[in-house]
């Protein structure tokens, strides 16, 4: 059976920065600086401009992980594209994005699987599992992975959905995973999800119970009201379970792997909230240097904050071959997951 590692990575944040001042002077929404920063360690977050979608974030983070990896797009056996802004209801983005990667085109097509992940901010352990299932079971050789959200389109950007949308941010990070015989690669995975708390973080727009699934107005319009257009989040039951869930699957995973937390070079939590991330350092006793952050620069991008990371690390020469590295996050669902991997 051959190993899966990870042989790209790569990622791209829109240009247009937003801080924490500019939710306030530019979309007058009523809070501060030392609020946000307080609270969740976040700064800045970045937009997209009206009119780019999910899989255009997604497209130029796939083309450096592709890069990276040294292989052509053509050499892709499988898209696997975790998000919970896919630009509409159906079909996912992961069409989206093959088209636009041109796989589609000329004599060469290549008219892969395009697998779309459902798991909010476990989307992409979600997607990674997979990936690495299907490599080790031989049926890919090369799986790309992408995690991307344009969350700026759907934030309530008022006072009312101040406590949500200051914490969220558009970006995307990709990886390939490839088969190889060398001893390295994802080592353990583990996933979980609660479903008895669906609702507590949720963003319900439509109800498919109903007739229509969203209601219309006597010009068949239809109409939605604050509470189903805007996420719903109960942010300190959120808190509690990410912490406590995320510090298990970090636990369990190292047993898989057969392992305890020393022997880990490198820790990689999923961007939600610096003190969740905080309160798990200290409960693993992990030290500062172990640990990479970018929730200040880029907020909650969801499926996209461990691809993104993961790039970033690699690209400034933190995360290096040899290491061992532990990936984890938690989200909506509650759905959660941790990964260990030899890089
Ligand atoms: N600026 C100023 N005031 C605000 C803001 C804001 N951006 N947001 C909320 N407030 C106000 C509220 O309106 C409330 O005011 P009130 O007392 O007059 O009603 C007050 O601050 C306290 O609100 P809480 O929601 O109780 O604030 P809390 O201390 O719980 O902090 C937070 C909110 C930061 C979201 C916290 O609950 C948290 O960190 N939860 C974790 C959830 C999380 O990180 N979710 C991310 C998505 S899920 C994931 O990726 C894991």
């Amino acid at each position: 059976m051959p190993n899966a590692f990870i042989s790209g990575t790569g990622f791209y944040v829109p240009p247009r920065r937003v801080t924490n001042d500019d939710l306030r002077t530019v979309y007058g929404i009523d809070t501060t600086h030392e609020w946000i920063v307080k609270r969740t360690g976040i700064e800045e977050r970045r937009f997209a401009d009206e009119g780019v979608g999910t899989s255009d974030l997604g497209l130029l983070a796939a083309q450096a992980a592709i890069e990276k990896a040294g292989i052509a797009k053509t050499d892709l056996d499988m898209i696997i594209f975790a998000t919970l802004s896919s630009e509409h209801c159906f079909p996912g983005s992961g069409v989206y994005l093959q088209e636009k990667l041109g796989l589609c085109d000329g004599p060469n097509a290549k008219f892969v699987p395009a697998l779309d992940v459902r798991n909010q901010c476990s989307g992409f352990l979600y997607a990674l599992g997979t990936a690495t299932s299907m490599v080790k079971s031989g049926a890919c050789k090369h799986v790309l992975v992408v995690g991307a959200e344009v969350h700026s389109a759907a934030l309530d950007l008022t006072a009312r959905g101040r406590g949500v949308a200051s914490l969220f941010g558009d970006g995307a990070g990709a990886v390939v995973v490839s088969a190889t015989e060398e001893d390295r690669g994802v080592r353990a995975w583990k996933l979980g999800a609660d479903g008895r708390f669906a609702d507590t973080l949720s963003q319900r727009i439509w109800d498919i119970r109903k007739r229509p699934f969203i209601p219309q107005n006597a010009e068949g319009v239809g109409q939605i009201s604050p509470e189903f257009m805007w996420a719903y989040m109960d942010g300190k039951l959120v808190f509690k379970h990410a912490v406590e869930r995320m510090v298990m699957v970090l636990m369990e995973t190292c047993m898989m792997h057969g392992v305890t937390g020393e022997a880990i070079d490198m820790f990689f939590f999923h961007q939600a909230n610096m003190r969740i991330n905080q309160f798990i350092q200290q409960t693993l006793g992990i030290p500062e240097e172990k640990i990479v952050h970018n929730i200040h620069r880029y907020g909650n991008t969801t499926a996209a904050t461990i691809p993104i990371l993961l790039a970033e690390a690699e690209e400034t020469g933190r995360l290096r071959r040899g290491m061992k590295i532990a990936l984890c996050s938690f989200g909506s669902g509650f759905t959660w997951g941790a990964a260990i991997i030899d890089w």
